[in-house]
């Protein structure tokens, strides 16, 4: 068949797309077919008659697929980059001569620069790709920390849609309620809610000595006053830059620095104790306070423009004994968190949730808190008991039915009533007189059942 061809191979070679390069034994192009001019952008004439090493080195191509096949005397397949900056993938065949020693060597390629463009394009996809998922698993790691915050009730749901509609605006917001409701924990919320990329930076009033608020707050210049530091002091409200400045307990901000805090907040710029030039700044400002701050304006003591100013978005977190569909749930899930964090398995008895569901939570769920806590830690029984419970939060059995008839004597079973008495006349009576006239016994008598009871 190759005879009948002939010479009129070459003919044939010429109309393929692909290159088409010979070389022999040496790495010496013999022949190049036509598309070799447009792959390596010379011509034909420049090309035959070159080593391949030479065109290496001049980097027409690079690495020469023919010197491979020379030094490992194999076919190779390899990536080659062009002059063009194309990238090709390159392929060199042997034609071996009688005594199988290599003749020529044939090498075509195939352009891939496509295909390499296509697979970088891939990697940056697939680097996108994992930065979304990063993202995905921070916004679920949020919604989990969203999920601490339980709310289930009417009440708080209220709050917390006023919440999602305020948070990425710069509205100054003020949390009222009694302590233990929730305010720190709703500020951190909203300043996670809000995407700002500042830091929260909570102070809180009450804690912090008048004298030293002033400095917390805005900081100072070096040898502002004595017993300064002298490189001066960053106030929080300059660490608040770009994000949420909490201040906790605003009722107790002395009266000179709510003078401060309302220039702070109407031209956001203030000053560092002892500088006179004055610092921009931005951040959003969360205040919160279980005092009644109306009380305290007509009292003198809270200034009336910074309330209105604070008050812009005034969320009022109800007290836990209004919110009972949450109660049940906080009960659930801090009984969860705290067995997770002391490896536990404590479980509430249903008699001991009624007790708790019943319980009015003077301080909220701050105190819901502490109770779960130290019953998971302090009981050793894995069912908690309502006699486990503290005596304020056990309601007195004196209604109780006496489930004790047919196990007890009469002389136990009043022995019994006669503790439960004394306990609970205990609890409400500071002194042994008073608990004797409301029981109406002599006050000796009072104090013999406390001993013999070991009360
Ligand atoms: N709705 C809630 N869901 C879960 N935990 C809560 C909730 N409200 C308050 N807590 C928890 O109760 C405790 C007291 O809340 P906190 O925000 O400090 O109250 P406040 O600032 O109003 O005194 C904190 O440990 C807080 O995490
Ligand atoms: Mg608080």
């Amino acid at each position: 068949m190759g005879l009948e061809i002939g010479e009129r191979w070459k003919e044939i070679v010429d109309g393929l797309y692909t290159d088409v390069v010979i070389t022999d034994k040496h790495g010496n192009i013999v022949y190049a077919n036509d598309s070799t001019e447009y792959w390596f952008n010379m011509e034909k004439e420049e090309i035959i008659g070159n080593n391949v090493l030479e065109l290496e080195k001049k980097k027409v191509f690079y690495p020469s697929v023919a010197r491979m096949v020379i030094e490992s005397g194999q076919k190779q397949t390899l990536i080659q980059q062009t002059r063009q900056d194309k990238k090709l993938l390159v392929t060199g065949n042997i034609i071996y001569d009688d005594m199988q020693n290599i003749e020529y060597i044939v090498c075509y390629s195939q352009d891939i620069t496509e295909i390499e463009k296509m697979k970088a394009y891939v990697k940056k996809v697939e680097s996108e790709l994992e930065n979304i998922k990063k993202e995905l698993q921070h916004y679920q790691e949020l919604q989990k920390e969203d999920s601490r915050l339980i709310a289930k009730s009417p009440k708080m749901q209220r709050v917390l849609s006023i919440m999602d509609r305020v948070a990425d605006t710069d509205a100054t917001v003020l949390l009222t309620g009694e302590s233990g409701v929730g305010k720190s924990l709703l500020a951190e919320q909203l300043h996670i809610k809000s995407n700002r990329k500042g830091a929260f930076v909570a102070i809180n009033c009450s804690s912090i000595p008048e004298s030293l608020i002033e400095s917390e707050l805005f900081g100072y210049k070096p040898g502002a006053f004595t017993g300064a530091s002298p490189k001066g002091k960053v106030g929080l409200v300059e660490k608040a830059q770009n994000g949420t400045l909490f201040l906790d307990e605003i009722g107790e901000l002395p009266t000179k620095l709510q003078a401060k805090l309302l220039m702070l907040i109407q031209d956001k710029t203030f000053y560092r104790i002892g500088d006179s030039q004055p610092r921009e700044v931005n951040f959003r400002l969360v205040a919160a306070t279980n005092v009644n701050l109306e009380e305290r304006i007509k009292e003198g003591t809270f200034r009336e423009d910074l309330y209105f100013r604070l008050s812009v978005i005034h969320m009022m977190i109800p007290p836990l004994r209004e919110r009972q569909e949450d109660l049940l749930s906080l009960l659930m899930n801090m009984t969860k968190k705290f067995n997770k964090q002391y490896g536990r398995q404590k479980e509430l008895s249903h008699e001991t949730i009624d007790c708790l569901l019943r319980y009015p939570w003077p301080g909220n769920v701050r105190e819901l808190s502490n109770i779960v806590e130290r019953l998971v830690l302090t009981i050793e029984e894995d069912i908690i008991l309502p006699e486990h419970l503290p005596d304020n939060i056990r309601p007195t059995q004196l209604a109780a039915p006496f489930i004790e008839v047919g196990h007890k004597s009469l002389q136990e079973i009043m022995e019994d009533t006669e503790i439960r008495v004394l306990k609970d006349a205990r609890e409400k009576y500071t002194s042994t007189t008073k608990m004797a006239k409301a029981l109406n016994v002599s006050q000796p008598t009072i104090v013999r059942k406390l001993k013999k009871y070991k009360l």
